[in-house]
């Protein structure tokens, strides 16, 4: 089953959203398989966000991503890549996202967005692989799982 890899960054976590983002998830219908609360080092962000070495705003996302706990989770379900990006907003801006989208219903300005999901498996496998081992994703069903296939 597919796995995404989606964390909750500083504002998030300081404005109180977890519990609303961990349930818009839910209630979709997708399945929490690992979760921690945790501080990013400097070196883990840089590792993390390596694509973006270089770029005018490389610097300010790495102090913003390290300045407080961010809330890591990997979670599971049909076509869980793509669909949590849309639930996010899709765009990285929150000015352009939807209303009725995590971005798009909390966020006001770029460089506090709120949420970071991977953008492809071969994301998600190395941004799972960065912030969880192996051993902390949880395999458990549901009966709720009879219901939506
Ligand atoms: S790019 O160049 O189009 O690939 O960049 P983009 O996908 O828009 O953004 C990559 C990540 O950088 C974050 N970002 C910022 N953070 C802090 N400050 C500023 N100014 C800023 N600009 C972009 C953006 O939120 C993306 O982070 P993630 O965690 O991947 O959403």
């Amino acid at each position: 089953m597919e796995k995404t890899f989606l964390m909750i960054k500083p504002d998030g976590v300081q404005r109180n959203l977890i519990g609303m983002i961990v349930s818009r998830f839910e209630q979709k219908g997708y399945k929490l398989i690992a979760s921690k609360l945790m501080t990013i080092t400097e070196h883990l962000a840089k590792t993390h966000y390596a694509e973006h070495d270089g770029k005018p705003f490389f610097n300010d996302l790495v102090s913003f991503i390290t300045s407080g706990p961010v809330f890591a989770m990997v979670w599971e379900g049909e076509n869980v890549i793509d669909m949590s990006r849309k639930m996010m907003g899709g765009k990285t801006n929150p000015q352009e996202a939807e209303i009725g989208t995590i971005r798009g219903d909390y966020g006001v300005v770029m460089h506090r967005n709120i949420i970071h999901g991977s953008d492809s498996s071969e994301s998600a496998d190395r941004e799972i692989n960065l912030f969880f081992d192996h051993a902390e994703l949880q395999q458990y069903n549901k009966n709720i799982d009879n219901w939506l296939s």
